[in-house]
């Protein structure tokens, strides 16, 4: 028998509730795709912007020009209004959009307009860190692209500038895509930026995990270092709803790029997304520099600390981070405690303590939460002691994490 619709719902429920106790109250994440939104922003993303649509668009029907296909759209789209302003003072660009519905999307939001029909990539393999969605079989081959690679360098997958500006005078590409989404440290932007200008490509900079870092004026400032474009997710470094955004100082380019979102990368743009995005820009124009310079304070002080406590962590020599990532040595980590990254990810879980499964561990949003670097030495204890020695520690997590209900930086 089928279960009744309310049974369904109160199951429904009982299951947000669960989630967000676990996910929200009760485990540290440390997963560096994700982050935790403010309280205004989230009550935003409830609001009733939620069910509602407004497309500024000019249309003619039968003769007459309308300036949007739907009415009622009066605070709508002066809340878009802010938040494109927002992006642009944020990171200090002529253009913004906070349309692009994903990281994803917002990478499409460039190609497509930018890229001729059949054009060339330059991007970062995904086995060197790169983003999937780059590789031969699914951005590309949707449109016909062909990718080449970018070459990176040693297992953190630096890229340095020589082997980069061969690749480029070798291969000509069409645009040059910057960006991983195992990233721990900064690009040379100048050089690679100035071979690409010389070959006629585009400098396309994929921040989805950094952009948060960014946003507060650390890692490193793509549009003043030579990117044509910058875009990326709004939920990973970023504080933000999951979305994307997309800007530039170049009004050629925006042009190119704006008519171009509606009807054909997207319709809809979710406007209570907007305006949650936007709440965020405003905390990271308030409290971004000091947000962002404790998350890669964080990635420093706990590199350090559970590279001493004997978990293997790859980019010692460079201080293991200037991103909101850390990256375990899987190979050494294999010879030294026989363990795969999954198998110590699903140990740690059972301890409410959450890494991902590939191997990357994230401190941004424990630095949301109001942990910096003088807490990372006791995150690092209970990591290696559930991680490495299978100690029981949920129960002092629990109480650890119940220290702090709200978030910081907002
Ligand atoms: C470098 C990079 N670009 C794009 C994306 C896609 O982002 P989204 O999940 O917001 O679509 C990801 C996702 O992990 C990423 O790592």
């Amino acid at each position: 028998m089928s279960p009744s619709v309310e049974d369904e719902e109160r199951r429904l429920a009982s299951l947000v509730r669960a989630h967000d106790r676990w996910r929200g109250r009760e485990s540290f994440n440390l997963l560096p795709s994700e982050n935790s939104l403010s309280p205004t922003s989230r009550r935003y993303l409830g609001s009733d912007l939620a069910g509602r649509y407004t497309l500024p668009v000019p249309v003619t029907l039968e003769g007459e020009t309308l300036d949007n296909s739907y009415t009622g759209t009066r605070y709508t789209d002066q809340i878009e209004q802010l938040a494109n302003a927002a992006a642009g003072r944020v990171f200090r660009a002529r253009f913004a959009t906070t349309r692009p519905l994903s990281g994803h999307l917002a990478a499409l939001s460039a190609l497509v307009p930018l890229l001729p029909p059949k054009g060339t990539l330059l991007a970062i393999p995904p086995g060197e860190g790169g983003y999937d969605g780059y590789a031969a079989d699914y951005v590309p081959k949707v449109f016909g692209y062909s990718v080449r690679a970018l070459p990176t360098r040693g297992p953190c997958h630096r890229v340095e500038a020589e082997p980069a500006i061969d690749a480029i005078r070798r291969e000509r590409p069409d645009a040059v895509v910057l960006g991983q989404s195992f990233f721990l440290f900064p690009y040379p932007l100048r050089e690679i930026a100035e071979a690409a200008h010389e070959v006629g490509a585009l400098v396309l900079y994929d921040a989805s995990h950094v952009l948060g870092l960014i946003a507060g004026g650390v890692f490193q400032d793509p549009l003043r270092e030579g990117a044509d474009v910058l875009f990326g997710s709004t939920h990973k470094s970023f504080p933000g709803p999951q979305g994307g955004l997309l800007v530039t100082d170049r009004e050629d380019l925006f042009q190119r790029i704006d008519p171009w979102l509606v009807w054909r990368i997207f319709d809809n743009a979710h406007w209570n997304r907007i305006a949650g995005l936007a709440q965020t820009l405003l905390e990271l124009e308030r409290n971004g520099t000091e947000y962002a310079r404790t998350v890669v304070a964080n990635s420093r002080a706990l590199g350090r600390a559970l590279a001493d406590g004997g978990l293997p962590l790859l980019g010692e020599e460079w201080g293991f981070s200037e991103s909101h990532q850390l990256h375990l040595d899987r190979a050494r980590l294999r010879e030294r405690h026989g363990l795969g990254t999954g198998a110590l990810a699903r140990r740690l879980e059972t301890q409410r303590l959450l890494i991902d499964l590939v191997g990357r561990i994230g401190t941004a949003e424990v630095a949301r939460l109001g942990l910096g670097p003088g807490e990372m030495a006791r995150l690092a204890d209970l990591l290696l002691r559930a991680g490495l020695r299978r100690e029981k520690v949920a129960a002092e997590v629990l109480r650890w994490r119940r220290e702090y209900p709200e978030l910081k930086y907002r």
